[in-house]
């Protein structure tokens, strides 16, 4: 089958390879995949490949194979899933405990949309405690994580102040309950009783600042790469008693699968609408990864397989 392979070269980070077809374990199921997405955080690995490491977690497709051990769907099926790689393939060997029946009205374009990006807002919004009538600072908000966040959070009755580069980047986020854009932390009013921050850099520092007292910040990201330097002493002018937690997707007490199943009937039901900046043909992946990589792309890039 065909698949893509990583190369190690930032100008074309994957090719298309012949590969073997995978060989499901009995807890998984074989699926021909239709579209995928890709992630932000996945062409940082790719500068530097494992070997014999496949990329791809995000996949939408039909289960082909069920999986031998009787878990998942009984025979073939839309699904949406989040395998641990190998996703950007014709075929994909998924955990059942990592799928999701895909309802036939919602597209596979859609379903690829969805899982690292989206089971990271909702864990993340898990992560934060109930947040009705609470005022959230996200940074980072014009990417995927950052539009399901934006309209989880405020659905779920939050006050939500985003952060992006620009207005064109901040656009559909007012659309989807955002209370207030601003473009740099420094110009948010606050203070806040929640920080959700994943670009690291000045950004965390000044963003904290902005905390209500006992405040919490949560720490997911650091899109600018760059390491973040916290000043002790700063504290005693700021969020007194502050708490920064770290955050990781796979650090939760639910399943992966049930997780997804939420997110999809919520697209179903008209609730959580995926912000897809691109869809493009598989033939276009490195040049989509690139551009992903340099912000060239708004929310959620999707391939599609022919
Ligand atoms: N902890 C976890 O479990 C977990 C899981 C998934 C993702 N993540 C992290 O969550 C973040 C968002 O992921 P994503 O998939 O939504 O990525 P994405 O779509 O690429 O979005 C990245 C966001 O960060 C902003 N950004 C990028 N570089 C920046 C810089 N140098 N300075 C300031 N802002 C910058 C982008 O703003 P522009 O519009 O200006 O480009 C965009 O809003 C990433 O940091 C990712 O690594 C963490």
């Amino acid at each position: 089958m065909k698949a893509f392979v990583p190369t190690g070269d930032p100008a074309e980070p994957v090719v298309l390879a012949d590969v073997p077809e995978p060989t499901p374990r009995p807890d998984e199921a074989l699926v021909r995949v239709e579209a995928f997405s890709v992630n932000r955080g996945e062409t940082f690995k790719l500068e530097a490949p494992v070997p014999g490491e496949r990329p791809g977690k995000d996949i939408a497709g039909l289960v082909v194979q069920p999986a031998a051990d009787g878990s998942g769907p009984a025979g073939i099926a839309r699904v949406v899933g989040h395998p641990m790689g190998g996703g950007w393939a014709e075929f994909a060997a998924v955990p059942t405990s990592a799928l999701a029946v895909l309802p036939d009205s919602v597209s596979a374009t859609d379903g690829a949309a969805l899982p690292l990006a989206g089971l990271t807002a909702l864990r993340l919004l898990r992560a934060a405690g109930p947040v009705v009538g609470r005022r959230v600072l996200l940074t980072g908000a014009s990417g995927g994580v950052g539009h399901y966040v934006t309209e989880l959070a405020t659905a779920a009755g939050a006050e939500v102040t985003a952060v992006t580069r620009d207005t064109e980047r901040g656009a559909r986020l007012s659309e989807l309950g955002a209370a207030e854009i601003v473009h740099r932390p420094a110009d948010a009013r606050g203070p806040y009783d929640i920080v959700l921050e994943s670009t690291g850099g000045q950004a965390l520092p000044v963003a904290l600042a902005r905390l209500a007292k006992r405040g919490t910040l949560i720490w997911f990201g650091q899109a600018s790469r760059t390491p973040v330097t916290l000043d002790f002493f700063a504290f005693f002018d700021g969020p007194e008693s502050a708490v920064i937690r770290h955050f990781h997707y796979l650090d939760a007490d639910t399943v992966l699968g049930d997780d997804l199943a939420t997110l999809v009937r919520l697209t179903a039901e008209g609730r959580l609408h995926p912000e897809i900046g691109r869809v493009a043909d598989w033939a276009d992946t490195a040049s989509t990864l690139t551009d992903l990589r340099d912000r060239r792309i708004r929310g959620k890039a999707v391939l599609t397989l022919s």
